[in-house]
């Protein structure tokens, strides 16, 4: 078995360490040499998807993040209406689904029974499906009429982690695919960001040689009871990733908001000493965002807040109201999740080490929930 964890001391640890060949080998071969997308294993004619006036995401846990993720990056690049429903929901909502939706399940198994129920209904109203899944041959995949795979290789820890990488990186190519398939600037646009796309692996890498602060932020924080983590735009989802990580990991009762929901309920949750993770969007993205979490991060602060940042490097303006800052390399705003969400992983990794408890079989928790 420590063969197969390959020297480290949990697959979960492992698995956090592959994140750069999880996005590099999923991007792998999707590209010609003028850096074209190319997708014909979709087997999708461009017509078919030239029809597509709205897409639907249906996935469960960490892939539903995923998708939520994908959802801002889609929606901009291509701008056809991303909506994202978690599976078990969307089967019995009555959904709005019909020959022109495109209906996108992720899952890292395949097998997620509410994920299937949810394609299976999808295609019954019409819809085309595309599964982006990680597990060759298994069910998801067959009953969709194609499927995008992801690269990850398998991942054995229940709590997931590359593969939710891959998952971003397999949904963002799928939305650039379709934004060259509009054309025009829509189509230049997608060329640019598949290149620095091409560049975040090696960005993880150097990301994930700095995580000795978030380990001995976690190991100092073992009897904490309670932590907030604030994002916006993408930064929400991997907000609520980070919470999903800690209490599926270390049983912490864990949060995620958007930022600007602060002032309308959370805020009230804040008291002298609260540990609140702060995933601070980058100072290019658009409409001030950068400036709104700044000033969140000040607000939490002084109501007593304990400030863990997640920041660019370079960002100096997070300092003053920075209990701690977690750097990440700078890339833009829409690829930021794939850096972001990694010092959360580390940091609920290590919480549950800390704690003692079984961090590659939490309690209660199975890798793929094969029932209804
Ligand atoms: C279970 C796992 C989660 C996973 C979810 C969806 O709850 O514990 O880590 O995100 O299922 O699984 P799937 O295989 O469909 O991605």
């Amino acid at each position: 078995a420590a063969a197969e964890k390959g020297g480290y001391a949990t697959f979960m640890e492992k698995e956090i360490f592959d994140q750069p060949h999880a996005v590099g080998d999923t991007l792998l071969g999707r590209t010609d040499e003028t850096g074209r997308l190319v997708l014909d294993e979709l087997r999708i004619s461009e017509e078919q998807l030239g029809n597509v006036d709205r897409i639907t995401v249906v996935a469960c846990g960490t892939a539903a993040y995923a998708g939520m993720v994908a959802k801002y990056a889609i929606e901009h690049w291509t701008r056809i209406p991303v909506e994202v429903a978690l599976a078990h929901e969307f089967r019995y909502s009555d959904p709005i689904v019909n020959e022109r939706s495109l209906v996108v399940s992720i899952s890292q198994s395949g097998e997620t029974m509410d994920t299937l129920m949810a394609v299976k209904h999808a295609r019954e109203l019409g819809a085309l499906t595309i599964s982006v899944c990680n597990t060759h041959g298994s069910t998801i995949p067959r009953e969709s009429d194609a499927v995008l795979y992801t690269h990850a290789g398998p991942e054995i820890a229940v709590a997931s982690t590359k593969a939710f990488l891959a998952q971003i990186t397999a949904c963002y190519v799928l939305g650039l695919y379709l934004a060259q398939l509009r054309g025009g600037a829509f189509a230049d646009d997608a060329q640019a960001v598949m290149k620095e796309l091409h560049e975040v692996p090696a960005k993880i890498e150097d990301l994930l040689g700095t995580m000795d602060r978030v380990r001995e932020i976690a190991r100092f924080m073992a009897d904490t009871r309670s932590v907030l983590f604030l994002g916006r735009n993408v930064g929400f989802p991997v907000a609520m990733e980070g919470a999903l990580k800690l209490k599926e990991l270390a049983y912490i009762h864990a949060e995620g908001f958007a930022a600007g929901e602060l002032k309308h309920g959370p805020i009230a949750l804040i008291e002298p000493g609260l540990p609140v993770f702060v995933v601070v969007p980058g100072p290019d993205s658009p409409h001030d965002l950068h400036k709104k979490v700044v000033s969140n991060i000040q607000e939490i602060r002084a109501r007593g807040a304990r400030t863990i940042v997640i920041a660019q490097e370079g960002d100096e303006d997070v300092v003053p109201f920075a209990d701690e800052v977690i750097r990440v390399p700078q890339t833009s705003p829409l690829l930021q999740p794939l850096l972001t969400v990694v010092p959360l992983q580390v940091f609920a990794l290590h919480l549950s080490t800390a704690k003692g408890l079984d961090v590659d079989q939490p309690r209660n928790l199975a890798k793929s929930v094969t029932v209804e």
